[in-house]
């Protein structure tokens, strides 16, 4: 999605916005962008596709300065393309800008007859001529003001002025924004990674909150005009994460990653010596909370769907899984006895915030399981579980996959013995189990090279489908998901025992289905599910786990058997097969696995 760099220092910053603006392309965009002021001019230069091409264009034109914004693009407003692609300049002012101007089709047909001339299809445009216009009349704080003030919708905004060389502003609503220190000059960006190369002190910006930057300080106002102090943070170093190291993606990296990041969480959450779950300071009493209310988007939503069977399995709460941009807009039953559980990866997601701001809005027990723990749902709930997976770069989301059920899991079993659902000695038994679960996982992912000879099949296919019953129904979803996002290929995930309602009329001859039956307490039926596919002609795959029992079922196309483990920790093994055939398909397509078309990796818009 998205994402914003401004430098203003004593130095040329060019080199240093292109540098920045590469660490933001794993967020997923299509078209760059920069714009300098050098002897009172604004040099902008932009282009269609990635930032490489970009730096080429740059070769070619000056743009010194040593003040200076840059943007990668996602379109919403009008397609990509070199006009559409940000900065957007007038004389005075040129801005760079994430979210989307809801009221900008009124607010140009007033700047048109204002005699502004507009160049884009973008939403954007609108904020230039309106702060163009307001600085005919006004300095430049109240003008950016005025401005703000006419402004509807979501932004993150960085601007320079051609007749104020020393100062960018930036300014919040809806979308993330940061500022980093550095020595004799600061930094604009819409997250701190974009900063990190740069600088480990941040501030963060707050809603209807602007800011000036001049190389040697940043002021902060908020909506009024009035001065605001920031607390400056100081952020952990993780910069091996953002290397590739041998992989040839950063996905194929993220999912061998996993039995790390699931040991990294269990020695986060579990103390080893009393065999217990430390959740400290959990700020609620469980007997207040009778229902949970579970909130994500894309794969975060996944994980809260296999979170609910665990939650009903083992606790008395009423459980309910939401999407977070069906929740946001509709009529919901605030009651206190509720706890909102908001799960996403970068915890900027736009309508997971929303959901969030709505719930703290009506006075709602807030909790959030991120990865990102400085980012905004983070900062806005009011009790975080991070999810220690470290820094996600591919798009498709794999290893906070796993970090979010597993966080869910955990949250499972404490809320089940703190309610006293469970017995000690099975409680102690899981927590034992938990401590295991990094080494199944590394034994599945030998799994890759059976994986890989299945993939050709899939990556020929027209569509295919994704089966499950329990919690293998929401990992069906996911498998299903990581298709489409990476081969682009239709897949569907599906109830097993939902097909003949309808789906069984998609099943034809060699037709692939995938179908997810465990040993657990659903694998009789799920297999009875798996002969009606295949007596239609389906070509099916089976994932199951080891079992010293044969599976009674003829003609099954392929097996693959993930380690065996409790019931409660199939959705985890289950997952790493449908992650790697997903890779594996689309690295046959030679398609852009970590930034696959059309996708972004933090969705700041609605
Ligand atoms: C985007 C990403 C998905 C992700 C979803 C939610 O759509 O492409 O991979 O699952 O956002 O992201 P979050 O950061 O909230 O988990």
């Amino acid at each position: 999605m998205c994402g914003i760099v401004g430098i203003i220092g004593k130095k040329q910053v060019t080199s240093e916005i292109l540098n920045s603006l590469k660490k933001l392309e794993y967020r997923g965009y299509d078209s760059a962008g920069i714009a300098t002021l050098n002897n009172g001019e604004i040099n902008e230069v932009k282009c269609e596709g990635r930032v490489d091409v970009l730096e080429k264009n740059l070769l070619k034109l000056d743009t010194s300065g040593n003040i200076g914004i840059g943007h990668v693009r996602w379109a919403t407003h009008g397609a990509p393309s070199n006009v559409n692609a940000h900065p957007h300049s007038s004389n005075e002012v040129s801005v760079v800008h994430n979210g989307i101007i809801e009221n900008s089709t009124l607010l140009k047909k007033d700047l048109i007859k204002k005699g502004y001339n507009f160049k884009s299809q973008t939403d954007t445009e609108v904020i230039v001529y309106l702060v163009s216009e307001y600085l005919k009349k006004y300095k430049i704080k109240d003008a950016v003001m005025k401005m703000l003030s006419n402004l509807q919708g979501s932004y993150a905004l960085g601007m320079i002025f051609k007749d104020y060389p020393n100062l960018i502003i930036g300014a919040r609503r809806g979308s993330p924004l940061a500022v980093g220190y550095g020595p004799g000059e600061n930094y604009l960006g819409s997250d701190s990674y974009a900063l990190k190369s740069m600088t480990n002190k941040i501030s963060y910006l707050n809603d209807g909150e602007f800011c000036i930057l001049n190389n040697d300080q940043v002021e902060f106002f908020d909506e009024q005009g009035s001065k605001i102090n920031k607390k400056i943070l100081t952020l952990s170093s993780d910069e091996k994460n953002y290397d590739k190291g041998d992989y040839k993606h950063f996905m194929a990296k993220e999912i061998d990653e996993q039995p790390n990041v699931i040991n990294n969480c269990v020695n986060e959450y579990i103390d080893k010596i009393n065999n217990d779950i430390n959740i400290f300071n959990f700020p609620w009493n469980e007997k207040d909370i009778r229902n949970i209310t579970l909130i994500g988007c894309g794969t975060a939503y996944h994980s809260c769907l296999v979170a609910k069977y665990w939650l009903e399995e083992l606790t008395d709460f009423e459980i309910s899984v939401d999407i977070a941009s069906e929740f946001r807009y509709r009529k919901n039953k605030f009651k206190n006895e509720t706890l909102y559980i908001f799960l996403s990866q970068s915890g900027e997601t736009a309508d997971t915030f929303a959901a969030l701001d709505l719930c703290k809005k009506n006075n709602m027990k807030t909790c959030a399981i991120v990865n990102v723990i400085e980012s905004s749902i983070a900062r806005e709930a009011n009790f975080v579980l991070p999810t220690h997976c470290g820094p996600e770069i591919g798009v498709a989301s794999t290893k906070a996959f796993l970090g979010q059920m597993l966080v869910l899991y955990i949250l499972t079993l404490k809320l089940s013995f703190l309610t006293k659902n469970i017995e000690q000695k099975l409680y102690k038994e899981k927590i034992k189990d938990l401590k295991n679960l990094h080494n199944k996982v590394k034994n599945t992912l030998l799994l890759e090279n059976k994986i890989n000879s299945v993939a050709n099949v899939f990556s020929d296919a027209k569509g295919c489908m994704f089966l499950g019953r329990g919690t293998s129904f929401p990992i069906a979803l996911e498998g299903a998901l990581k298709l489409k996002e990476l081969s682009y290929i239709h897949a569907e995930g599906y109830p097993a025992g939902e097909m003949k309602h309808g789906p069984l009329a998609l099943i034809e001859d060699g037709m692939p289905v995938i179908v997810l039956a465990p040993r657990d307490n659903y694998y009789k039926k799920t297999i009875s599910n798996m002969q009606e596919v295949i007596a239609r002609g389906a070509k099916v795959l089976l994932i199951t786990n080891k079992s010293e029992d044969d599976v009674f079922s003829e003609n099954i196309w392929e097996t693959i058997e993930v380690e065996t483990a409790n019931n409660d920790l199939l959705p985890f093994l289950l997952t790493i097969p449908l992650q790697k055939l997903a890779y594996f398909s689309a690295l046959k397509k030679g398609y852009d696995i970590d930034k696959p078309r059309n996708l972004a990796k933090s969705v700041t818009v609605e």
